[in-house]
């Protein structure tokens, strides 16, 4: 199928991407503003289409949905972008390095501080005595040292930092923690189940329970006609962002501090610096150009690397850089909560749900974190794309001797999503049904059936002809058949087959969160300058920031730079997280914009007459009462004029409340939908598998970009298909060492296991129902739910094993290891 021109196929002779068809291509009008013949994919065709078969434009395609490589592509490739480790260092810069606790849980002693400052290199060791604030670095809950005192909560906690001349003698003194340490063992609590056994949590409980009335649930339980139960078990996930934590803090004049930190949220590592030090927020500046990479591992997590290093710098009055080697990393950091789950569903002939139970129990490690908002989510996507009628969520939050679960893309919500996922494949094994089938009968309605366990309604509901679309472009129900005649001829081989949706709330569940801010400057030249409140790790930010600017003042995309994300410039920012960056900073860079434009519109009509409101700005020119001027001569003429040529621009998104107590509100500004079919073998001896295939149709409204969206959702279906099938964690029974600590041990996929047939569509869904920069949705997160179809697709290969009688107990991630074990349980139960 590969190599066959196909419209749904974003690039026919190169499934793996567009990246290069894209890097390449002249500029094309957005597909928005083409003429298509397939309602898919119409940003697919933006990248096929030769332009010559295009109607002619007078005018440059608007920057708002081109499809651009991302902004530092180049500088990428080449080697050439900075991360924080590639500035060049100051004078007399000193290097820190953590020591770990060697034990997962004890009562700690002493610390022989000397013993450590006799090695070479030694400038000075830390412990939690030398911060001069408090010793907290917890985002939410202040339960969470910065350097551990009296008790250690897991093997890896950092107990002191050493700092040194250089990063290797920092690294070897530190290494001598099991030497310096003294500490009394206690028994670690290893397992979310085994804490949750002792009642044993960071957070109070949640319950989020919908019944039409008191009682209905379990009145509906019963008289089902069909009442299922089961288990469920999923993995936690290591972001393994490329570039590890690190942070670079330097004194400035009058007690000040500047930190270079590769962190999502600069303004929490400001005020955890500035907490950890004493200090007031306005003496530290915080700056992030880039990330390579964070994935959800430096919203909160960044914070223990930026206090120490800063802790160090101020009390030394030198430059302080720590850069965790990456088994320290994984050692010290949390990452994707592993969940378990106990559920319990009744429904009718067809499979739909008449009510639901489920339990969710997550690893949280050992301390809070943002494991209370990860709940929150894996609570309001339980229902992914259904409508359940009665419905009762319990989450606890499980406190165990690991590292301190957090973000990870998705955020809980993947959690939440797999759970019913799994159940309706349950469903339909039972009732005999086709698992999409099952799905279809209980999707949310449009006009009734449509209001979410939380209280919220889902306006823009796209998933019923979204899914037509996918199944029919993926030829769904013929190779549904193939592959059953697949199977009954492949006693070894098996194949498997799956269809999944996906919905995805985008907003913080925190109403305040979401708020942003930026600045955008135009210089005498015409050229212009952004800074905004959200931080590049990839995902493309600045580059659909920058096209928003360029839109809004009608210029080339090339006269605008983007500057590092920085405290300074733009206070009190959020997290660069739940998908929002672009919906965000898009908007208040789009309201900074405008007001440029308005001043400078005010202006072409005070020389040249007209309205202001009737001047346009496109090509580099501005169009006044039948003049034509430079945009370059305007902005020369503004300066002279004494025009204001820079302004702030603000945004916070409208109509959205939640109750933290009762779990209920609008906590979603919408919804972005997508799914995914994804068709497997596996090798029934060794419990490998390949996946052969993937379609994937996703739903980003009009999208700002999309070569940078395209790139989002196959990165995010890889991702996410690493979770659930090779990315495992194996703390050691007795000790609690995270033995999975590298990649030699940690199987993250490679260019290798994505499908040899990989199609990647854009949804057309022209409008976002709400006022989103100019309509589209967001990208970063939703598409990491898309390869549940692949989970799943496993699942079905592995129940062929029993000629689907019998329910798989395939765990996640569905290692070769944990696929035997299903097959074998299959053939006992047979
Ligand atoms: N893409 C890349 N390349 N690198 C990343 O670290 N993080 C993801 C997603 N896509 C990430 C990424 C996560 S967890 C989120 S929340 C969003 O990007 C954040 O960026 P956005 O809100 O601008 O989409
Ligand atoms: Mo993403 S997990 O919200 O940083």
């Amino acid at each position: 199928m590969a190599g066959v021109p196909d419209a749904r196929c974003h690039s026919p002779t190169h499934p793996r991407g567009p990246t290069l068809h894209l890097a390449a291509a002249p500029p094309r009008r957005p597909w928005h503003e083409q003429e298509q013949e397939t309602p898919v994919n119409k940003q697919a065709d933006a990248f096929l289409v030769d332009s010559s078969t295009q109607p002619p434009s007078e005018q440059t395609a608007p920057e708002a949905g081109r499809a651009r490589p991302h902004e530092s592509a180049h500088l990428h490739v080449a080697g050439a972008a900075p991360y924080i480790d590639d500035l060049p260092e100051l004078v007399g810069t000193l290097h820190a390095a953590l020591g770990l606790s060697p034990v997962a849980h004890g009562v700690l002693k002493a610390i022989d501080v000397e013993r450590l400052k006799a090695l070479p290199g030694v400038v000075a060791v830390l412990t939690a005595a030398d911060i001069p604030g408090p010793n907290d670095c917890g985002p939410i809950v202040h339960d969470e040292p910065i350097l551990a005192t009296g008790h250690v909560h897991y093997l890896g906690q950092p107990v002191f930092a050493v700092i040194a001349t250089d990063r290797e003698r920092a690294r070897r003194a530190a290494a001598q923690a099991k030497a310096v340490l003294s500490i009394d063992p206690l028994p670690p609590v290893l397992s979310a189940l085994e804490a949750h056994a002792k009642r044993q949590y960071v957070l109070p409980d949640m319950h989020l329970v919908r019944e039409s009335a008191p009682g209905a649930l379990h009145a509906a339980l019963a008289a089902a006609p069909h009442r299922l139960q089961g288990t469920l078990s999923v993995g936690g996930q290591e972001q393994f962002y490329l570039e590890g934590q690190i942070s670079y803090a330097c004194p400035t004049e009058n007690a000040g501090l500047k930190v270079h930190c590769s962190t999502q949220h600069p303004s929490e590592m400001q005020h955890l610096v500035a907490h950890a030090l004493g200090w007031r927020s306005n003496q530290v500046q915080v700056e992030c150009r880039r990330m390579g990479g964070g994935f959800g591992g430096k919203e909160s997590q960044s914070a223990v690397f930026a206090c120490v290093a800063s802790v160090a710098a101020v009390k030394l009055q030198r430059p302080v850089k720590l850069r965790v080697d990456r088994d320290d990393d994984f050692l010290v950091t949390g990452r994707r909560h592993g969940f378990e789950y106990a559920w319990e569903v009744g429904c009718d002939d067809a499979g739909r749900v008449l009510a639901a139970e489920v339990t969710m129990v997550s690893n949280a490690g050992w301390s809070a974190d943002l494991s209370g908002p990860v709940m929150t989510r894996a609570l309001c996507h339980f229902d992914n794309a259904y409508w359940l009628p009665e419905v009762a969520m319990h989450g606890h939050s499980a406190r165990t001797n690991t590292q301190s679960n957090t973000a990870f893309r998705g955020f809980g919500g993947p959690q939440g999503a797999i759970a019913i996922e799994v159940i309706l494949d349950s469903v339909a094994r039972r009732l005999g049904l086709d698992p999409l089938a099952v799905r279809r009968a209980n999707f949310y309605g449009t006009t009734s059936n449509n209001v979410t366990p939380y209280g919220q309604q889902v306006d823009d509901n796209v998933i019923a002809p979204l899914v037509d679309t996918l199944a029919a472009s993926s030829d769904y129900a013929a190779r549904r058949a193939a592959v059953a005649a697949y199977n009954a001829a492949s006693p070894v081989l098996k194949k498997g087959l799956a269809l999944t949706p996906v919905k995805f709330g985008i907003s913080f569940n925190v109403a305040h969160f979401n708020q942003a801010g930026a600045l955008v400057h135009i210089y005498t030249d015409g050229s212009v300058l952004v800074n905004h409140g959200g931080t590049e790790m990839g995902q493309g930010l600045n580059t659909k920031v920058a096209q928003v600017v360029a839109h809004e003042l009608g210029i080339a995309f090339e006269r605008v730079r983007v500057s590092a994300t920085d405290t300074h410039k733009v206070a009190n920012t959020s997290a660069t997280a739940a998908s929002t960056g672009s919906d965000l900073n898009g908007k208040a860079a789009q309201d900074a914009a405008r007001q440029l434009r308005e001043r400078l519109a005010a202006l072409a009509a005070s020389m040249h007459g007209g309205m202001p409101e009737a001047v346009r700005f496109a090509d580099d020119r501005v169009h006044v009462n039948g003049a034509n001027l430079d945009f370059d001569a305007l902005v020369a003429q503004a300066y002279a004029a004494r025009v204001q040529l820079w302004s702030d621009g603000f945004y916070a998104t409208p109509g959205l409340h939640w109750n933290r107590e009762t779990l209920q509100g609008r906590p979603f500004y919408y919804f972005a939908y997508g799914a995914a079919v994804a068709e497997v073998v596996v090798d029934t001896l060794s419990g490998e598998h390949r996946l052969l295939r993937a379609d994937l149709l996703h739903d980003v409204g009009r999208s700002l970009n999309p070569a940078v969206d395209i790139g989002q959702v196959e990165g995010a279906f890889i991702q996410g298909m690493g979770w659930l099938t090779s990315e495992e964690l194996v703390w050691h029974p007795k000790t609690g060492l995270l033995m999975t600590h590298a990649p030699s041990t940690y199987k993250i996929p490679t260019a290798n296991d994505c499908p040899p047939v990989f199609r990647t569509a854009l949804f057309e869904n022209n409008d976002n129902v709400e006022d989103s920069i100019h309509r589209s949705k967001a990208v970063g997160e939703p598409p990491l739910l898309l390869p549940f179809s692949v989970f799943l697709a496993i699942r079905d290969a592995v129940s062929a094993v029993g000629g689907h009688r019998v329910d798989p107990p395939l765990r996640a991630p569905a290692t070769p290891e944990a696929v035997l074990d299903a097959i074998d349980a299959v053939r006992a139960a047979r």
